[in-house]
């Protein structure tokens, strides 16, 4: 029992790290969360920052969740399931100790749990995300597109829990990007390619 509190905050202290934060911060003196949708994520980060900062903080915010949930092997209790202790790093992500217990939308640190627990299945579902945003052009309708489609696809590894925490991410991530769906209403939705190309 006490193995499993450790790594349930582990789990938590890793997810918290505010990895936009601090990169927007240290290399460019501007606070991330000021800037763009003010989220501390990737996509805010490659809209502000570039593409060179967007992609240090999605490896940073997906192996967040790779190193979390992959505790159990580490550790070696196979009796727990990777993706329960993953999950407190997905509340680590989007209520961070190290931020006033705000965060990001849990899109990439829910990848990089699924990449700890079935590798196969992330690399379907960057795919998923990867077509999505190519057909969409917004990076949260392909967040929250590729979520429905992932929970309906683990139906086919006949995995209770896999199937229950995609699910209950589905939701929550809905629940992170209702600002988002509030500007795909009204119309003011960001596109991507973000401007960050057009002026540099
Ligand atoms: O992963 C977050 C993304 O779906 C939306 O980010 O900055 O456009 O609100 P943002």
């Amino acid at each position: 029992m006490l193995k499993i509190i450790a790594m349930l905050i582990i789990a938590y202290l890793l997810g918290s790290i505010p990895s936009g934060v601090m990169i927007g911060k240290k290399f460019f003196n501007v606070d991330i969360r000021q800037s763009g949708s003010g989220n501390i994520g990737t996509t805010n980060t490659f809209r502000v920052l570039g593409p060179k900062a967007g992609t240090v903080v999605l490896v940073m915010d997906v192996l967040k969740g790779t190193l979390a949930a992959s505790q159990p092997y580490l550790f070696q209790t196979p009796h727990v399931n990777p993706l329960l202790i993953g999950l407190a790093a997905i509340v680590g992500h989007t209520f961070s100790v190290f931020d006033h217990f705000k965060g990001g939308k849990a899109v990439a640190t829910s990848a990089g749990i699924l990449l700890a627990y079935n590798p196969p299945f992330f690399i379907i579902a960057c795919a998923v995300f990867a077509i999505l945003v190519f057909l969409t052009s917004r990076v949260s309708v392909a967040s929250m597109s590729a979520m429905i489609i992932i929970s309906i696809w683990s139906l086919f590894y006949h995995d209770l829990i896999l199937t229950c925490v995609a699910v209950a991410l589905t939701f929550f991530i809905f629940y992170r990007h209702r600002e988002n769906i509030q500007r795909l209403k009204n119309g003011t939705e960001s596109l991507i390619p973000f401007g960050y190309w057009y002026h540099h």
